[in-house]
């Protein structure tokens, strides 16, 4: 059942990466202005998603409150819509979540209404706790589908997440049980092995992907420390190449030029949320080298020259064999400037050079 949401792939923050558990109010808020001061916001990101650690007790209706750390869910949804910008949630189909905190286990419709009557637009749902009894495609399945059924049945438009670490087959009924991406993978880290071992190779089947549902090989990293500047622009390049979802998973508040210049150059986003959502693929693998392709709805070609090598490389695209005639008119997304077709491109160790071509 189509929720109508997430046409294209969901962008926004969410606090896992960087702060884990010790996540407030306060810190939320702050990031919901830094996103609208450094520009992000109007760049697309507009998802600010509360992950694991907001959950308190249940009261004796049953009703789910936040702990103290979330004085009022309701007022922190309203100060987030107030700045053009939506609110996100979490929690687990088991008794507990990952981390520990209450789950929706026997609470699934009341917990959906909640979040409803709370003005939540982004659920992810995480698959822990419950391994006792959800363990096999069809039970992992039945509880996915619960969450989404009622979650449809609020009548209130929410992006639905399942975390389920690309087990179970998700991609083959992600779609079915109302889910808008789906993770294809375990937990990034903040290591350039981390990333490009989930970006070049564990993202998911490429035909799962299209407007509504996508393949989600976990948040970003961008801005956390962990990588140099060329690691980082391989790691955004590859998610935009691959219509992954863009969830900022750094400090906000203190980001430096250099990160928002990685997270919010326009061209490279408008890669990712091409309308056509079609998840690119590597077209050749060569000594460490990779040349991906994704095609985009105005008939252009997104191509991306990737150095896996600790070594600088020099690459060059194909036209002809990439089906884009002799000479195509070609735009470099990272240097901001048109190249000459037959250009030979100096790819930087770890690094990316991401063009995108017109015959
Ligand atoms: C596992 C997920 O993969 C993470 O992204 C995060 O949500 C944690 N659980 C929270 O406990």
């Amino acid at each position: 059942p189509a929720n109508g949401q997430a046409r294209t792939p969901p962008m926004g923050w969410s606090s896992w990466n960087k702060f884990a558990e010790a996540i407030d109010d306060k810190t939320v808020r702050e990031i919901a202005d830094a996103l609208v001061r450094s520009g992000l916001r109007d760049a697309g990101y507009v998802y600010v998603n509360i992950d694991d650690g907001w959950q308190g007790e249940r009261g004796p209706d049953g009703v789910l409150h936040p702990n103290a750390k979330f004085p009022d869910m309701k007022a922190l949804a309203d100060y987030v819509h107030a700045r053009g910008l939506k609110l996100g949630i979490y929690s687990s189909p088991g008794p507990k979540s990952c981390a520990g905190y209450a789950g929706s286990y026997g609470h699934v419709e009341q917990d959906a209404r909640t979040w409803a009557e709370w003005g939540i637009d982004y659920l992810k749902y995480d698959l822990c706790s419950g391994e006792g009894f959800y363990h096999t495609a069809d039970t992992v399945q039945a509880v996915y589908q619960q969450m989404g059924a009622a979650l449809n049945a609020t009548g209130r438009p929410i992006v639905y997440s399942l975390c389920e670490y690309g087990r179970f087959d998700v991609g083959a009924w992600g779609r079915d049980v109302g889910g808008n991406l789906w993770r294809t993978t375990g937990d990034i880290e903040d290591s350039y092995a981390s990333m490009a071992a989930i970006g070049f190779d564990k993202n998911g089947v490429p035909r799962h992907t299209g407007p509504g549902g996508w393949n989600d090989p976990d948040m970003l990293e961008v801005g956390n420390g962990g990588m140099t500047t060329e690691e980082y622009r391989t790691h955004i390049s590859l998610w935009a190449m691959m219509a992954a979802p863009l969830l900022m998973g750094n400090d906000a508040r203190s980001m430096t030029q250099e990160t928002l210049a990685l997270l919010g150059n326009a061209e490279v986003i408008a890669i990712d949320q091409d309308p056509l959502g079609r998840q690119g693929l590597p077209w050749r693998k060569q000594n460490g080298t990779e040349i991906w392709t994704r095609p985009l709805a105005d008939g252009s070609v997104a191509v991306g020259l990737f150095n896996r090598t600790d070594k600088p490389v020099a690459m060059i695209a194909d036209w002809p064999a990439l089906g884009l005639g002799d000479h195509p008119s070609v735009r470099d997304l990272w240097a901001h400037r048109s190249v000459v077709s037959g250009a030979v491109h100096t790819v930087p160790a770890h690094g990316v050079v991401l063009l995108r071509a017109t015959r």
